[in-house]
């Protein structure tokens, strides 16, 4: 498959994964009355094939059985079937290098807030995806702060990555974008540092990382891992509170996650980073990682 951005996604070629079976891309359709659509009763994952492996995959994948488990879901597919399935979704797309995106949702059963009698449905897709940001970020992103926040733990299963979460997400990338910003920094609703619109966060002072502890926000995979890539080369990483107020301590700061991969960040509002030697070690450490993939699930 090629990457063409103006290829709506539902008329691409390929195939697609739709509850066990392989299908022809165009025809992995659902109805209009669907649960998850309607009411947001939809979990779902990102990841990324280096040279043919899913990096993580194990991790990815559980994450969605625990995301699932929140919403109230049983997934109809085991592991080793979910597994199997993106290997085999690869080889029959031809897909090297890319993103893959498993999606699980409630059908069209019943239609309301109550959805016991609603069928789980599961489907896995695959496209070729290079960087997140486009070429203008190749010096580092410019981020605004979001109007909309990260609500509190009691107001949203924040540990599932639910498709509901992501309303705010949109609507401030949007307004970001809108502004000339490449994305946007989500406070959560205490006015803390939370995360980007879909990537953590990561400020250097010296030899020493902060971060936001992940108490209102996805703890990401990528985030996990940059944490053990860092501590094992000696760097300090520190999680804590971090107030939009402390952001001129900062030298450098980078996004993480498995869309974004390790992107260097230019400026937040007023406050200007200079993306330096750790965002180039991180950036080349996440890299010789993936592609050498001692992770690899095979
Ligand atoms: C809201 C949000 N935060 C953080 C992340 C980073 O998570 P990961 O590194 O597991 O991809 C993502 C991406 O999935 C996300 O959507």
């Amino acid at each position: 498959m090629s990457e063409n951005k103006l290829i709506p996604f539902d008329c691409r070629d390929g195939f697609i994964w739709l509850d066990g079976q392989f299908v022809d891309w165009k025809d992995a359709k659902i109805h209009v009355l669907t649960h998850g659509l309607h009411y947001g009763s939809c979990v779902y994952e990102g990841q990324r094939a280096y040279s043919g492996k899913v990096f993580k995959l194990r991790e990815h994948t559980e994450r969605l059985y625990r995301s699932a488990a929140i919403m109230d879901f049983k997934i109809p597919f085991s592991i080793a079937e979910i597994e199997a399935a993106t290997k085999e979704l690869l080889l029959k797309n031809g897909l090297v290098d890319g993103y893959v995106r498993p999606v699980v949702w409630r059908g069209p059963e019943q239609m309301s807030t109550s959805a016991r009698n609603s069928k789980i449905h599961m489907a896995i897709a695959c496209w070729h995806w290079g960087k997140y940001f486009d070429s203008s970020a190749s010096k580092g992103i410019k981020l605004t702060i979001a109007d909309w926040r990260r609500p509190p733990p009691s107001s949203s299963p924040f540990e599932a990555k639910s498709s509901g979460h992501y309303m705010i997400a949109t609507l401030s990338k949007h307004q970001a974008e809108n502004n000339g910003f490449h994305d946007a920094l989500m406070l959560d609703w205490r006015g803390q540092v939370a995360e980007a619109t879909s990537a953590n966060i990561f400020f250097t002072q010296g030899n020493t990382l902060h971060t936001p502890i992940p108490d209102c926000f996805l703890n990401g995979i990528t985030r996990q891992t940059i944490i053990a890539l860092a501590q094992s080369k000696g760097y300090d990483v520190v999680e804590r509170v971090i107030l939009p107020e402390e952001l001129d301590k900062f030298e450098e700061c980078f996004l993480t996650g498995t869309a974004a991969e390790i992107t260097p960040v230019r400026s937040i509002n007023n406050y200007e980073f200079t993306p330096d030697k750790i965002c180039q070690d991180m950036l080349l450490s996440y890299q010789s990682l993936t592609q050498n993939m001692e992770n690899k699930n095979d």
